[in-house]
């Protein structure tokens, strides 16, 4: 059953409504730069954000419309309304009108996922404070705002708005932007979002937000005060556990309150399994799909495990961030390592493109030569990371992967070109004292 609309955050209130708004984004930025181009479009580009909105709706609805077709044909039953376990093998489902239906199972499925988490010191009201599920349903664009949180969707919007000229600081608590990403990999972004003139504030929390001259200001812990029409928070997910009677049965949760699972994703009640989000493990649709044919499998009698190996993180910034293994700091505690990288500007491709910032950085294991972590900053790296997360999930050597003849010219040679670097061998690179 669904409380609301099929597809979830992923579809209705993330993945997929905010990389269409960033598709528009990159197109407009990208005709910003027409003349280089040998393009004289005349006039500036002007964006429509209403337009913007319109076709992330008739998107999303069409998608959600084959979610529904999939059902019909795969024999799914689809019971709109609000699910709570009221047995160990019961489901109440009450519908918007109050009627209820009592459902037997042999077997549950939690994947109930997360929301925005709302901290009180940030009150979010949907007008001045935000989340970015109000971000997407805005009627128009502030000139200026303040994001709280330098993570994944705190950096996502920062490009996105910054793309659509919006004025942007972003306040992060941690060391650098996308914390969990590399450092050395983030300090690279860092270096782009200060060309698009975003400011970023790290080592920094925000303590306070209140009414300020130009809409909002927040008052962040380096006693600095910073203005903006409005202020999106972005500080991490809440998971939805509350009010769907797992404690009444007896499934332990997490002190966050995300339910804990073993390898088959197996609450502690046996017959109860939790997959995605609301396990608290890894916030991602795609592990929450993995995490899915784990548990069906495990309900099947096959003998399977959750292996997360290779599974690649792809963020939507600009340029782009995408990462698979190890950071260097992780595999260095473990491993003697070696680092091979190459700047997309040695690229031919990256030329023709006029994308010649980020970079690949391999890490390799110095006695095997086996592949740990590949960081790629840059453009397309959301879809040329799935060579490394291939070679990792196959545990391929940096000379295994320097031996692919790739095709020219194509972005994804950065990924050979770092392999080979790994042994100070990339012809396209200066030659290295060995
Ligand atoms: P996040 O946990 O990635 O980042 C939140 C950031 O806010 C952290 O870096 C934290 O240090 C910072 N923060 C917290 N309180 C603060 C304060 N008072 N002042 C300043 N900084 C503060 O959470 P986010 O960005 O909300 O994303 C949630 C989840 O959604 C993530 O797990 C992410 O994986 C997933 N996601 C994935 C996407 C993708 O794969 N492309 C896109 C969007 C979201």
């Amino acid at each position: 059953m669904e409380g609301e609309k099929l597809g979830g955050v992923c579809l209705n209130k993330g993945c997929i409504p905010s990389k269409t708004l960033i598709a528009t984004a990159t197109l407009y930025d990208k005709m910003k730069e027409a003349d280089s181009f040998g393009i004289n479009l005349g006039t500036s580009p002007v964006y429509d954000w209403s337009a913007m909105i319109n076709r992330k709706d008739k998107i999303v609805s069409m998608l959600v419309g084959g979610i529904g077709q999939l059902f019909k044909s795969h024999g799914v039953d689809h019971i709109e309304g609000y699910g709570k376990i009221t047995g160990k093998n019961e489901v109440t489902v009450v519908a918007e009108d109050g009627t209820e239906i009592k459902l037997k199972a042999d077997n549950i499925i939690v994947a109930t996922g997360s929301r925005s988490r709302n901290l009180p010191t940030f009150p979010i009201d949907g007008t001045r404070i935000l989340t970015s599920d109000h971000m997407l349903q805005a009627e128009s664009l502030p000139k200026s705002i303040i994001i709280i949180g330098a993570g994944v969707i705190g950096c996502e919007w920062a490009c996105l708005l910054s793309m659509l000229d919006v004025e942007v600081t972003v306040v992060e608590m941690l060391d650098h932007a996308l914390p969990l990403e590399d450092a050395g990999v983030a300090k690279v972004f860092e270096r782009e979002l200060k060309k698009k003139k975003i400011t970023l504030y790290t080592k920094t929390s925000v303590d306070k937000v209140e009414p300020g001259p130009e809409g909002v200001q927040a008052i962040l812990s380096n006693g600095k005060t910073i203005q903006g029409n409005q202020i999106l928070v972005a500080v991490g997910r809440a998971f939805n556990t509350e009010e769907i009677g797992l404690e009444d049965v007896g499934v332990k949760l997490n002190r966050n309150g995300s339910i804990p699972t073993n390898n088959q994703m197996r609450t502690n009640i046996k017959n109860i399994y939790a997959i995605g989000d609301v396990r608290g493990e890894i916030l991602l649709a795609y592990t929450a799909v993995h995490d899915g044919s784990i548990a069906v499998d495990t309900i099947l009698g096959e003998k399977v495990k959750k292996n997360y190996a290779g599974v690649p993180s792809v963020i939507f910034t600009s340029p782009e961030v995408a990462s698979v293994g190890m950071t260097e700091q992780s595999a260095s505690e473990k491993h003697e390592i070696t680092i091979g990288k190459f700047p997309m500007r040695t690229l031919g491709k990256a030329h023709a493109e006029n994308e010649i910032s980020g970079e690949v950085k391999m890490i390799a294991d110095k006695k095997t030569d086996k592949l740990l972590g590949v960081h790629i900053v840059g453009a397309h790296a959301t879809e040329i990371i799935h060579t490394a997360a291939l070679a990792i999930n196959r545990g391929l050597t940096a000379t295994q992967v320097g031996a692919l003849t790739f095709g020219h010219p194509v972005i994804s040679e950065s990924i050979m070109e770092a392999a080979h670097d790994i042994h100070g061998l990339s012809v396209h690179l200066a030659k290295k004292k060995r």
